[in-house]
């Protein structure tokens, strides 16, 4: 980690300060040129586990490991100037108790040189997060739709339906709140229930599926470029085709390589007289 990277970045302290003011701007990133190019457009870069889905073609994010986000977590780091940058720590690395947990996270923090963690869970991951920040880790919570839950879940969906729901997402949002994770991911939740998380807690509220009353948003980078077609969520608003676009460019390629016009005199090295 450059000292000089390091002081420019938005920290943790700052996000949590941004509270109730601009919308936080949230983008996941899993590469250096990705990161490159969000850097500058971006508060918070997020090293999320879904890469095992987006990356690496697995149907749930529950095969990904610590060290798969420890290379993508250094590999971000490396385009990163200014945005903040949290590594989703994987299933199974934080689980099993504090002490694992943080030993995790230290590994996470020092060999990525990212700003902080984050891990999903409510009221039963809030002790956990309290150890983690009162020895120096900043962690950032995820509730609501929580996509390592899937198995007992039964599936990805929106939840915060029925009263039984309601009230464990809002036990959660408070003990999330009060655990001093310095912001909290809420997933796939109806909006009456953004709105009132996100009032009530004095932590930003980082939607996904959550409606606009968060105080930001984060979607997948490849969902929103196009890049990432197996299946796209109601929530998420595609601002390119990119995949497409990408087919079009390899096909012409891929013609140009077969009629023999590519390469052309130009791309071709002559002997020097
Ligand atoms: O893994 C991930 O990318 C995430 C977000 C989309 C919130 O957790």
């Amino acid at each position: 980690m450059s000292a000089i990277g390091s002081q420019k970045r938005l920290t943790p302290t700052r996000i949590s300060a941004m509270k109730g003011g601009k919308p936080i701007v949230c983008l996941t990133a899993y590469t250096t040129p990705m990161a490159r190019l969000l850097d500058e457009h971006c508060d918070l870069l997020l090293v999320g586990d879904s890469l095992g889905m987006v990356l690496y073609g697995m149907e749930t994010t529950l095969g990904v490991t610590l060290d798969m986000m420890i290379a993508h977590g250094k590999a971000v780091m490396r385009g990163v100037n200014k945005a903040c940058v949290v590594v989703d720590m994987p299933f199974g690395s934080y689980q099993e108790s504090k002490e694992v947990a943080f030993r995790n996270a230290v590994r996470i923090l020092q060999e990525t040189g990212c700003d902080a963690v984050k891990l999903e869970g409510g009221e039963e991951m809030a002790e956990t997060i309290a150890f983690l920040t009162k020895r120096g880790i900043p962690v950032m919570g995820h509730i609501g739709l929580m996509p390592q839950q899937v198995q007992t879940a039964g599936g990805y969906r929106s939840v915060g339906h029925s009263e039984h729901e309601t009230s464990k997402i809002r036990r959660d949002a408070h003990a999330i709140g009060g655990s001093g994770a310095f912001a909290v991911v809420v997933e796939g939740t109806v909006e009456p229930l953004a709105r009132e998380v996100s009032s009530a807690i004095h932590i930003p509220t980082i939607g996904i599926g959550a409606s606009s009353a968060c105080d930001g948003q984060v979607l997948v980078s490849d969902d929103i470029l196009g890049l990432f077609n197996d299946f796209t969520p109601r929530f998420v608003k595609r601002y390119d085709e990119l995949g497409k676009r990408i087919a079009a460019a390899v096909s012409a390629y891929a013609d140009e390589v077969r009629s023999r016009k590519f390469p052309a005199a130009e791309h071709t090295f002559k002997r020097r007289s």
